[in-house]
């Protein structure tokens, strides 16, 4: 029995019998990758997240593991100079991604790798894909995407996750993994990404603020929730193995409708970077107390339907449920 309701229930009977609980294994962490060594540097506006060169970053994962969190989904971040038309730094087998991989697996092969699949860290323009007259090219963007996740693959990744928004990115990418042998490994699609305000830290760290326009033609509009639908049941049919709804704080209500028409699909939302530093300003202004924000706001995403949640929250939080202050 669960969710006994009884008003004079201790705390420690309500404890027990609360539906939902969220756990460090529901989290993955996002890190972000730079190319060097001896790199941890944090980021203007985005508290308590760093970038790191893969040397560095192998010595954080001890302090995560500590708490239970052995999934990661990684960023790179290129040096700007590498940044070019095409993108050519996210599908190099020699990239940040790939060589963080690597040195990952190599110490740690148990965590879960989960890589982030798009071009808007690596092209000039900063968009998720090829320009070309001030456009986004949906097909012409495609292989790139796909020779992006074969890279990540062929380097040990155990899911790549595509965040583009190209129509046709999972059938691109499924298709590239199975012709050389990399069948087994996952993808999570980015299916219900809507273009938000709620970025900003993030492309702080990523310095990948599109360089004219928006991402509002293939990002979508935040006024649309059967879209989301339609965008969850094309990326399943093209063999999405999990999706993901993309914010989640401010987008409950797709959460919910997602997992009730897909009771059985494995679901992600992601507790984006603006989203994190809401709470943390918030908090900071004396408006709450964070950890109490924290648990709430991550509680809800779980109640919502999410079986993972994406957070920059996941050690601080993983840490707390361990009953570590
Ligand atoms: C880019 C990408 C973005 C995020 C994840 N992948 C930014 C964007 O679409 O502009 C945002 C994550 C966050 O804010 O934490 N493909
Ligand atoms: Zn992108």
């Amino acid at each position: 029995m669960k969710h006994l309701r009884d008003k004079r229930a201790t705390q420690k009977i309500r404890d027990k019998y609360a539906e939902t609980r969220i756990l460090a294994a529901d989290f993955v962490y996002p890190y972000f990758v730079t190319p060097g060594k001896k790199i941890k540097e944090a980021i203007k506006g985005f508290e308590g997240i760093n970038r790191f060169s893969p040397d560095m970053l192998v010595k954080d994962i001890p302090g995560i593991l500590k708490y239970g969190v052995d999934k990661v989904l990684l960023f790179g971040t290129p040096d700007e100079s590498e940044k070019d038309e095409t993108g050519s730094g996210a599908y190099s087998g020699t990239g940040i991604v790939p060589a963080a991989v690597r040195e990952i697996k190599k110490y740690f092969p148990k965590i879960t790798v989960i890589t982030d699949v798009c071009m808007c860290a690596y092209t000039k323009s900063g968009h998720c894909g090829i320009v070309r007259g001030g456009t986004v090219l949906n097909d012409e963007t495609l292989p790139y995407l796909a020779k992006t996740a074969l890279a990540h693959a062929a380097a040990g990744a155990d899911i790549v996750a595509p965040s583009a928004m190209m129509d046709g990115q999972v059938d691109a990418i499924r298709k590239i993994l199975d012709k050389n042998g990399f069948d087994n490994v996952k993808i999570l699609a980015y299916s219900a990404k809507y273009a938000s305000c709620l970025y900003g830290p993030f492309r702080e760290a990523e310095k990948s603020t599109p360089s004219f326009g928006d991402r509002k033609s293939y990002q979508m509009d935040y006024r649309n929730s059967k879209e989301a639908m339609l965008e969850v049941k094309e990326d399943i049919k093209e063999g999405a193995d999990m999706v993901m709804v993309k914010p989640a704080h401010a987008y409950l209500d797709i959460i919910r409708a997602v997992r009730a028409a897909y009771p059985k699909i494995p679901l992600a939302a992601y507790h984006v970077s603006g989203e994190y530093a809401m709470l943390k300003a918030a908090a900071r202004a004396g408006v709450f107390d964070e950890k109490a924000a924290m648990m709430e706001v991550l509680t809800a995403i779980k109640r919502a339907g999410a079986d993972t949640i994406i957070t920059y929250f996941a050690v601080e939080a993983a840490r707390l449920i361990g009953g570590k202050k």
